[in-house]
């Protein structure tokens, strides 16, 4: 398996990304975003959305929630409060600059986090999930898609090639869905509960772990 992505790649990466990431990013992934705050809006309540981006998910929230974002890319979430300012989207409270491994939320202050197309590119996944369920409530969950290894045959193989092209562009299409199993069988209040392809032809993969109590001191 290759290196994690390191922060700077990743923020230089979303520097140049982000005037051109809607037009680009916003109809590729839209299937994926959709489930995820599909998901997140079923939990309802207080989420946050991890690496929110330019926003793109706020068409897919209502008034029953209130959404919170956080990215660590300032550019990105420029064209976020682009969005924000516009005034359709009241019921986001508030977007802030921060870095998922190290968030200034209390614990247990979300119902549901969100994390759409990031878990694969922050520097270290587990400590990001680890700090997800730190400040979701016990019986919240959290929300993630991506598209993950494809681990045999031809598409593997295509994986594991593009892997290496695409580091500079902070994309990542070789990460296993196994870390994930991993980390949540190494945390006693983390369960998996939902692990499901998405549209289209299953190339997204939604992965939905809930927080069954409070972690103990
Ligand atoms: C592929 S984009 C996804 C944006 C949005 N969730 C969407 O679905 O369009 C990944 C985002 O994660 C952010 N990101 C990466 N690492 C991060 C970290 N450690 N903390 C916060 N945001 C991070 C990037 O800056 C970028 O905006």
């Amino acid at each position: 398996m290759n290196k994690d992505l390191d922060k700077s790649t990743v923020q230089t990466a979303y520097a140049r990304w982000a005037p051109i990431y809607d037009a680009v990013c916003g109809p590729v992934m839209v299937k994926g975003r959709r489930a995820a705050a599909a998901a997140a809006r079923s939990v309802g309540g207080k989420i946050l959305e991890v690496g929110v981006g330019t926003g793109l998910s706020f068409d897919d929230y209502d008034a029953t929630t209130e959404i919170t974002g956080i990215d660590m890319s300032a550019p990105m979430l420029e064209k976020a409060r682009t969005k924000m300012a516009s005034g359709r989207y009241p019921f986001v409270k508030d977007v802030v600059q921060m870095d998922a491994h190290n968030m200034t939320f209390a614990d247990a202050t979300f119902d549901c986090v969100v994390a759409q197309f990031v878990i694969t590119l922050v520097e270290n996944p587990e400590r990001v999930l680890s700090e997800c369920h730190r400040v979701v409530k016990p019986g919240g969950r959290i929300i993630l898609v991506n598209h993950l290894y494809s681990e045999v045959g031809l598409a593997a193989a295509v994986e594991r090639w593009a892997a290496k092209k695409t580091r500079s562009l902070g994309l990542r299409p070789e990460f296993p869905f196994a870390r994930l199993e991993a980390w949540a069988q190494s945390n006693d209040n983390a369960t998996l509960v939902e692990r499901r392809k998405v549209a289209p032809f299953g190339i997204y993969t939604l992965v939905c772990f809930e927080r069954t109590s409070a972690i103990a001191a």
